[in-house]
């Protein structure tokens, strides 16, 4: 009995017979994923560029330029390798950088599997933007930062582009699962980093108990209950603990912002991601003074939060209790521009 990848497997031959060109194909691909409602947003942000992601990797060609190819004409098997490429990614709605085993940050490659999740954080891009531009404003010594963390470094992307910035610095990736590690230690490997990146397990900070850091990175679990439920398949994908923060997502964000002060250095900083949760991080913290760094995405997606801030907030690692809660509007945070 065909099963109905099998079936749609032999829809893409007979289209393997009819297209030839590469734009043929990537139009193709469009029509496919849209109309099977495919969801986006692990390196690309809509069907065309999915489409090219894929197409690109399936012929051996570099992740840009397309332009020279879309009017070249593929031979049948190449055409059929594309085809089922496709086929695969609307069948398994998995991620495209699961599929193809590689992601794309900031023009770097990293190995990606199922072990970790798909690197695409803004961290990314405000290590070479926001943070210098911020760091202008408030210099700190020219041997700065001398140790970098990235807490919860998974496949170890951030770790791997935070050592590229800062050469001088050592770097440590420290992460709970050991199955998210033993990728990051594939990465590191392919970087050349084996001397300078360090790859630690353990419960957040106890990976790096009585360490201080000038700089922490963190991309920690934070996508809320309600968010959680609602995830689309391509999401789902991915680990469940790099994923869920709790019901209003900030868990882990809590017991962080807590034990962060014993473990940056008097002129630290903790840089944090908390995607769409600003209105939940800022209901979290309500005394906390932090600034939030602009990315492309979004102006509150990223916050960094200087070790003094921190250690004035002296936030505790659980949630109060209910009805010790401040009102909204009793006590407002106070996030500064950079
Ligand atoms: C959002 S992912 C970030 C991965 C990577 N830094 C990135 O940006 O692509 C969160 C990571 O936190 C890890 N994690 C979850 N709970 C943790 C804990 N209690 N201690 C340390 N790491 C944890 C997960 O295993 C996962 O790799």
């Amino acid at each position: 009995m065909s099963t109905a990848f099998d079936r749609r497997l032999a829809g893409a031959d007979a289209a393997a017979r009819e297209l030839r060109t590469v734009r043929d194909l990537l139009r193709w691909g469009v029509s496919r994923f849209e109309s099977a409602g495919l969801a986006y947003g692990h390196g690309t942000d809509n069907g065309w560029d999915e489409a090219v992601a894929l197409l690109l990797w399936a012929l051996h060609l570099p992740p840009e330029p397309l332009d020279p190819w879309l009017d070249a004409r593929l031979p049948r098997a190449e055409r059929r390798a594309v085809l089922e490429l496709f086929e695969r990614r609307v069948a398994s709605r998995e991620p495209a950088a699961y599929l193809t085993g590689e992601a794309w940050l900031r023009g770097m490659r990293f190995a990606c599997d199922a072990r970790a999740l798909v690197p695409r954080s803004p961290i990314a891009e405000a290590l070479d933007e926001a943070l210098p531009q911020w760091l202008e404003l408030h210099p700190r010594a020219p041997s700065w930062p001398a140790s970098i963390l990235d807490l919860c470094t998974g496949g170890a992307s951030l770790a791997i582009l935070a050592a590229h910035r800062f050469p001088e610095a050592q770097v440590v990736g420290a992460d709970l699962s050991a199955d998210a590690l033993a990728l990051a230690a594939v990465n590191r490997e392919r970087h050349g980093l084996q001397q300078r990146l360090e790859l630690l397990r353990g419960d957040l900070f106890a990976a790096v108990r009585g360490r201080r850091f000038d700089l922490v990175l963190c991309n920690p679990p934070y996508v809320n209950d309600a968010s959680m439920q609602a995830l689309p398949p391509e999401y789902r994908a991915e680990p469940r603990a790099a994923l869920a923060g709790g019901p209003d997502g900030m868990d882990l964000v809590r017991r962080i912002l807590a034990q962060a002060p014993s473990h940056l250095c008097g002129d630290g900083l903790l840089l944090l991601e908390i995607g769409h949760e600003a209105a939940h991080f800022e209901a979290a913290f309500p005394a906390l003074e932090f600034h939030y760094l602009p990315v492309a995405a979004g102006e509150r997606m990223l916050v960094l939060v200087e070790a003094g801030q921190l250690a004035a907030a002296a936030i505790r690692s659980r949630a109060p209790r209910r009805g010790s809660i401040p009102r909204r509007g009793t006590a407002r945070p106070r996030a500064r521009r950079p």
